[in-house]
């Protein structure tokens, strides 16, 4: 029987090259705008901002974005934001400056602190508009209602998830990304084959999100390594840009589940991008997961490319193994050891994510403290069965 589900998207998502040209449309009849950019997009911003300006619109422009943002990247963020006190802000780059924009816009009124939002439903309300223009193919914060900042002391991410998260306005544009890194296309390009995988798989999956993310597995599958190692390919970046939004619009619905979870402590403690620890533990989670959902992974070996052939385990081994072989050829390390992580750090890393209850839940297979265990042991030694 067909599931319910709750679709909380943007109002509107501008997708397409070229599409940044509507960030100004959007902002008519804002009196103040505030944009949170990261730094090496500023150049591509610099002329909207000029337009902006001479609609008489007061624009105040920060690029004080840090990668996987501590709570103290925000709380420097609130105190010139009040006193600027916009009717708009924009958050533009990859996941942690859109995140720090998405939480800038619910708690610079000063009406919550951020403590306080950790957690689903708890923010009260968002009184400006939101805007999110990504720059990156991955991390799908442009449409989502969640926001994750890093807990510096207990070394841990933070999740926080509202409808008021949720931008009113998304730019996807392509020509943005032309000019990622290979490292970092790398990265969130495997974050959001991540997103996909753990939608389709999800124990909370949906039929409307199964078709998305299914979508976004074959786009990423064809496209990651030409986007990785020829980063002029607009078409190639295209491809990722939907893959990626199509990732993103299951993040809110479906969520992801223990690859995210696992990845948190490898984030929070050894400061490994989120991208290239979700890519690493992808295969060993899957390996995990196979007993409880053979005919899934079947289906996503096919979205891979494996073509159809043997038994439905066959098939399903044989796309993690293609999925664990795109992540390498994009240069992405195929173990946690090869981080400089001691393998004595293990039972504690198990125990943390054993915290991140939220997304653990959505799992296929339940994972308890000794499966987390082995899953890492697994991805330690680097060795898929
Ligand atoms: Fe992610």
């Amino acid at each position: 029987m067909i599931g319910d589900v709750t679709l909380n998207w943007p109002s509107v998502i501008e997708f397409g090259s070229g599409r940044l040209e509507k960030l100004k449309e959007h902002l008519g009849g804002c009196r103040r705008v505030f944009i949170l950019s990261d730094p090496p997009i500023m150049t591509k911003i610099e002329p909207v901002v000029g337009e902006l300006k001479s609609q008489s619109i007061e624009v105040q422009v920060s690029t004080d974005v840090v990668p996987e943002p501590p709570f103290e990247a925000l709380e420097r963020l609130l105190e010139p934001v009040r006193t600027f006190d916009p009717d708009a802000v924009v958050g533009v780059g990859g996941g942690s400056a859109m995140d720090l924009a998405k939480l800038v816009a619910v708690l610079f009124s000063g009406a919550q602190r951020a403590e306080e939002i950790i957690g689903i439903g708890k923010v009260k309300t968002r009184k400006v508009k939101l805007v999110t223009v990504s720059t990156t193919s991955g991390t799908g914060s442009e449409v989502t209602p969640i926001a994750v900042l890093t807990d510096i002391q207990h070394k841990l991410k933070k999740g926080m998830v509202s409808t008021f998260l949720v931008p009113d306005v998304a730019i996807v544009d392509p020509e943005l990304t032309l000019t990622l890194p290979p490292a970092i296309t790398a990265a969130t390009g495997m974050d959001a084959m991540t997103h996909c995988i753990e939608q389709y798989t999800n124990r909370h999956a949906h039929p409307i999100i199964d078709n998305i993310a299914l979508a976004g597995i074959r786009l990423i599958a064809a496209n990651l390594e030409t986007a990785v190692h020829s980063g002029d390919s607009l078409e190639a970046r295209t491809a990722m840009a939907l893959g990626s939004l199509y990732g993103g619009l299951g993040l809110g619905p479906v969520n992801t589940a223990a690859v995210h979870a696992l990845a948190y402590p490898l984030g929070g403690e050894f400061k490994i991008p989120h991208g290239v620890s979700n890519s690493v533990l992808l295969p060993f989670v899957m390996d995990f997961n196979l007993p409880a959902c053979v005919d899934k992974y079947a289906d996503i070996a096919e979205a891979v490319g494996i073509p159809p052939h043997g038994s439905r385990e066959e098939m399903a081994k044989q796309g993690i193994l293609k999925i664990r072989e795109i992540s390498e050829r994009c240069g992405i390390p195929s173990s946690i050891h090869e981080f400089g992580i001691p393998e004595s750090a293990i039972p504690s890393m198990a125990e943390a994510a054993m915290k991140v209850k939220r997304l653990l839940d959505n799992n296929p297979r339940t994972v308890d403290l000794e499966g987390a265990e082995s899953i890492y042991r697994k991805a330690y030694q680097g060795v898929v069965e």
